[in-house]
């Protein structure tokens, strides 16, 4: 072990001229979806030959070299045993901010209360960088305080109202809608815009008024010695952001948010025997069915369940649906359920020829890797968004689950196999995905290097960070030139009052 740390700081030296660096990563969430893309990120790391220590609520079997992990036990089965059955859940917008409210704190609260968290923050461990995932979570970032390292933020998302105030990102309403309102896109009429606007508007009173304030109790709840949290949360050096412009719309980033969209997609790995096969023989194609780690397929309603099997049924196609049970009643001979895929694997295969998906993000993202066309059947979150933006981009048809009809079902899969169009724009948006100056997973190691080599890059922090929020709307600014204005006007007419009396006097005089 040792013998490695020293080589791998040596060639280190030599490539990079900074030293192998010791990174911490901390993901409070207990969500599937997000640990396995933090983890990604953090193996990327390790494999660049950097110490790291995650921290997080799932475990990896086989870690690699140089990946130290401090498991959260537990955590995980806490908050599934408080989960819903994803199906039954409806969302309103109004509501959202309120949500993710409790359920970040809640999370937050979790970790901070591990006996294993709490342990490990006894350490004096020193570390060159900090790692947490955005989640509407100021309070976790702590952490990098804490340890007195230059904290780092990924975030799932886009830039948007969780990231873009940290770091002084403009804010754009105007053509950019908010993640809660799926049923808006970047080219909003007036009344879109007016609906945005004001929803933007409550959020952020909300989350101002509302949900920093507590965050920066409860973090003084467990740390009371911690700084105010507007010192740590508006102190973040760089944002990693899960973006791509094959998937997402262009809009400003500052200078400390890098796009890294893509980063999860690993090199494809030999399929299992039984699965290369089943692929190998599949003669009239392959549709891929999953719905991802948090919606489970078995929980489908059966009603849907049925009609989707007698659809199936009636195609030549093989169909291999990640299917969270041993048994599905009626299942005809081409469809092959599996409890766990090799999703990026099997997309890899030449005979796939179609997705259908809930829209998850980092899902789409594969498939416009590999080119593949979408069937976008959402469930929750921001994967109407997802599902939409992909059928704007012409390689994608969606509709939300619970519309999702036997007739509809019918007439998009039919659409979307003998229409060669949205695999032409499939293979058009993965060409965009793949031209790039670096490969992401080499720009999420250089970016996180660069914060290292230059300790927390303040020089990338924008001006934006230190004005009022009524300077940087310039309120005070045109309430001053308003003023002036009013006020020469208003000395204006009052002179030419007194000139106009004067006169008439003098006419009366002469008279
Ligand atoms: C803010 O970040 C810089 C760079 O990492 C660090 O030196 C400083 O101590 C941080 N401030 C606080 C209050 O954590």
């Amino acid at each position: 072990m040792k013998i490695v740390g020293v080589l791998c700081a040596f060639v280190f030296i030599i490539v990079t001229g900074a030293e192998c660096a010791k990174i911490l990563g901390v993901f409070h969430l207990a969500g599937k979806s997000h640990y396995m893309a933090c983890s990604t990120l953090m193996k990327i790391l390790a494999e660049k030959g950097h110490d790291v220590t995650v921290v997080a609520a799932f475990k990896e079997k086989n870690p690699p070299k140089n990946y130290r992990q401090i498991y959260l036990d537990g955590l995980y089965e806490q908050t599934s045993a408080q989960s819903i059955n994803l199906f039954e859940t409806t969302s309103f917008a109004a509501i959202t901010p309120i949500v993710f409210h409790f359920i970040s704190n809640m999370f937050q609260e979790m970790a901070f209360n591990h006996t294993v968290f709490k342990e490990f923050m006894k350490t004096n461990e020193k570390f060159d960088a900090v790692i947490v995932e955005e989640f509407q979570s100021e309070a976790i970032k702590y952490v990098g305080h804490h340890f007195n390292a230059p904290l780092i933020v990924y975030s799932a998302m886009d830039a948007g109202d969780w990231t873009n105030p940290f770091q002084g990102n403009p804010d754009t309403p105007s053509y950019h809608p908010c993640t809660a309102l799926p049923h808006l896109t970047n080219h909003m009429s007036f009344l879109e815009r007016v609906e945005n606007t004001l929803y933007y508007t409550y959020n952020n009173i909300f989350y101002h008024l509302i949900s920093f304030p507590s965050q920066n109790r409860l973090l003084h709840r467990y740390y009371p010695d911690a700084p105010h949290l507007k010192d740590i949360a508006y102190n973040v050096s760089l944002v990693l952001l899960n973006t791509d412009p094959s998937v997402h719309e262009p809009i400003p980033k500052v200078p400390s948010m890098k796009d890294i969209g893509g980063f999860h997609i690993r090199k494809p790995k030999p399929l299992p025997e039984d699965l290369q096969k089943i692929l190998d023989n599949a003669k009239h194609g392959v549709i891929f069915f999953s719905l991802g780690s948090n919606v489970k397929s078995k929980d489908m309603p059966k009603e849907k369940r049925d009609f989707i099997l007698r659809k199936f049924s009636k195609l030549k196609e093989t169909v291999i649906w990640k299917f969270e049970d041993t048994e599905l009643p009626g299942k005809p001979d081409n469809v092959i359920i599996r409890n766990w895929l090799p999703q990026n694997d099997i997309f890899a295969h030449k005979n796939v020829k179609l997705f259908i998906s809930h829209g998850g993000l980092y899902s789409t993202m594969e498939a416009v890797y590999h080119g593949l066309p979408v069937m976008a059947l959402s469930v929750f979150a921001e994967q109407e968004l997802n599902g939409k933006r992909a059928e704007s981009n012409g390689f994608a048809r969606h509709i939300r689950f619970q519309q999702l009809t036997e007739t509809s079902f019918s007439e998009i899969l039919d659409d979307l196999l003998s229409d060669p169009k949205y695999r032409e724009n499939a293979k058009k948006r993965s060409g965009i995905m793949k031209d790039k100056p670096m490969d992401p997973a080499d720009a999420v190691n250089f970016w996180v290097e660069y914060v290292v080599r230059h300790r927390g890059a303040p020089h990338l922090r924008s001006a934006a960070l230190d004005l009022e929020w009524y300077e940087y709307l310039l309120i005070d600014v045109v309430l001053f030139i308003l003023t002036m204005a009013g006020a020469f006007l208003f000395t204006v007419v009052y002179l030419y009052k007194l000139w106009s009396k004067r006169r008439s006097s003098i006419k009366e005089k002469k008279n």
